[in-house]
């Protein structure tokens, strides 16, 4: 079974996806974490964004692995730990760039479904109801105002020691939904049979109550 939870910056797709899966038992896939990990990687590298084959090239060769833990999962890129590295907010921001370059998406796109062919899977990012798996079984789509995740950004930055400016996140939110809602390729969108959920006045644990609801009512019929 294919869980697909697509949503912006801050929805709560990823912690709701992670609690999901942890309590259906199965497996959470990131996708963003990946875009991520090709933006960091190609930085590393000093490639220039423009560069399009070569960032491809990175895409194509770069190992991506996520490493389970009690309540904290890892990603690591060739086999460097770079969780904390990869939710910087300047590599979210080159993710969404990087993220509109077509062969970058197929490769991804590619490598996705390659992973989940043996697994019941929760995945989330911006396409994985409309481009990964348009007959994914669930399919929730997850939004908030800006100011709501832009406060949610700031907390989770908080709660790493940094100093974040608000106003500034909340700027950032807007720009990167601007991006990611108006690109050509896999723009942000709810799939036609997506379950919307504005989790504004919600706290996480009834978000994905409801979610479970819906996985179980799929699972009986
Ligand atoms: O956690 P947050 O929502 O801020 O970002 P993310 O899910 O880690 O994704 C970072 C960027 O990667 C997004 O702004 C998208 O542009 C891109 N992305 C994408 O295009 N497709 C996906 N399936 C996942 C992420």
């Amino acid at each position: 079974m294919i869980v697909a939870i697509d949503g912006p910056a801050g929805s709560g797709k990823s912690s709701v996806a992670k609690a999901v899966a942890k309590q259906l038992k199965f497996r959470h896939i990131d996708s963003g974490a990946m875009y991520r990990a090709v933006a960091w990687k190609s930085r590393e590298l000093n490639v220039d964004l423009a560069d399009r084959d070569r960032i491809a090239e990175v895409a194509q060769s770069i190992q991506i692995e996520f490493i389970p833990g009690e309540d904290k999962r890892d990603v690591a890129v060739d086999g460097k730990i770079v969780t904390s590295a990869l939710r910087q907010e300047d590599i979210g921001k080159r993710a969404s760039q990087v993220a509109t370059q077509q062969q970058v998406r197929e490769i991804l796109v590619a490598r996705q479904q390659e992973i989940s062919q043996a697994d019941n899977v929760v995945m989330d990012g911006r396409d994985i109801g409309t481009v990964v798996f348009p007959s994914a079984e669930v399919k929730i789509f997850l939004d908030a105002s800006p100011e709501i995740r832009g406060q949610r950004r700031h907390l989770e930055l908080q709660e790493k020691g940094e100093t974040p400016n608000l106003q500034r996140i909340i700027e950032d939110i807007r720009q990167r939904d601007q991006e990611d809602r108006n690109r050509k390729l896999s723009p942000l969108r709810p799939a036609d049979d997506a379950v919307l959920i504005d989790t504004s006045g919600l706290e996480l644990a009834e978000v994905v109550e409801k979610v479970l609801q819906l996985v179980k009512a799929k699972l009986v019929q």
